[in-house]
């Protein structure tokens, strides 16, 4: 068995006067002990679910799951001990400051009066906080937010954390902050499982990545593993009029591996090819003599948004600008 083992899991909500919603339907997965697991999906798939799950915040309707061989269900307060959870919104008291909340954790966990105090410094200062750490939190950034959020959630230094969209919302740079937070932790011997939106993000923290939509297991596998899926090179292709859409759509489907895609306004077209660069040429000089411009044109390896899409039919986060910063209710 597993660090963490998930069979057949499965969540129904039945909010009142609507049809009932299968958040999970049947999930199962595993993860190693200090290793990094990615749950990847668009919104609605499911991710949170399977986070309160896991971290005993609901009970699921069917299948089973546990943690260092510990049943979520069954025997929850033998898991809280051993957990932290960041979860998609960062719980923290604005009117406190950093450093209050920090400490306030310690208290939660009957540290004493000094060891909390100990601890919460530490944290602000590995976190990076020591300059704000007297600051009312309602002051701080998102980035900040979700740095105290989670230095909570490490606090009592649990073996596994729980992380859902760490980096949601983050300009690049907290992004990058945040990706060395928990790539240290990771080196420390942390079990870490994290839910993103972010292809780039999965492949950059996760050993093993697990899609998910619609609340069901679309792929499973590392970055490359997923990736080879799709098989060899990318061609793209950006045309200078939406009306050549047709005849280049069938050129590029005459020498890729698939179906090509069509994006943007029509005019972006993309498709996956076996011989990167002989296929490039050929598909020029066939656009050239059916006299299509183009705008752009290029050869790349294949994204994990390409493997979503390629498994979903939809890319992963299309929907993220209808219900930004939306909270389903929970
Ligand atoms: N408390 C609830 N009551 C009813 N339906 C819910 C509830 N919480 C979630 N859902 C529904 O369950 C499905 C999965 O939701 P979930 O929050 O797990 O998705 P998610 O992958 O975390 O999405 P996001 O990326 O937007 O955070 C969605 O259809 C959602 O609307
Ligand atoms: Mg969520």
């Amino acid at each position: 068995m597993s660090f963490i083992q998930v069979d057949g899991l499965v969540k129904i909500y039945r909010p009142k006067g609507s049809d009932p919603v299968r958040a999970l339907d049947g999930v199962d997965l595993s993860v190693n002990q200090g290793t990094v697991r990615a749950l990847l999906g668009p919104n609605g798939a499911g991710k949170t679910t399977m986070v309160k799950a896991l971290t005993t915040l609901i009970k699921p309707d069917a299948g089973h799951a546990t943690i260092d061989g510990i049943d979520v269900v069954h025997d929850a307060g033998r898991i809280r001990p051993i957990i932290g959870v960041s979860g998609q919104y960062a719980a923290v008291d604005e009117n406190l400051t950093g450093f209050e909340n920090l400490d306030m954790v310690g208290r939660l966990y009957h540290l004493g009066a000094q060891a909390s105090r100990r601890r919460a410094q530490e944290l602000i200062n590995a976190f990076g906080l020591t300059e704000a750490q007297n600051r009312p939190v309602k002051g701080f950034s998102g980035g900040m937010r979700r740095r105290i959020d989670l230095a909570g959630a490490i606090f009592s230094r649990p073996p596994v954390l729980f992380l859902d969209e760490p980096t949601t919302g983050l300009d690049p740079r907290s992004r990058l902050g945040m990706w060395d937070v928990i790539t240290t932790l990771v080196s420390e011997g942390t079990t870490v499982f994290l839910t993103t939106q972010y292809l780039e993000e999965a492949d950059r923290l996760a050993d093993d990545i697990s899609v998910i939509d619609g609340g069901k297991l679309i792929a499973e596998g590392t970055a490359d593993e997923l990736k080879a899926q799709i098989g060899g090179q990318q061609i793209e292709l950006t045309l200078m009029d939406a009306a050549d859409g047709a005849v280049a759509g069938e050129i590029l489907q005459r020498h890729g591996e698939a179906e090509p895609h069509v994006g943007g306004d029509g005019r972006e077209l993309s498709v996956g090819v076996r011989e990167g660069p002989l296929a490039l040429e050929r598909v020029l000089g066939e656009l050239n003599a059916a006299g299509i411009r183009l705008h752009d044109a290029g050869m790349r390896r294949p994204t994990l948004d390409d493997v979503f899409l390629k498994l979903t039919g939809h890319s992963a986060g299309a929907e993220d600008e209808d219900d930004a910063g939306a909270e389903e209710g929970s």
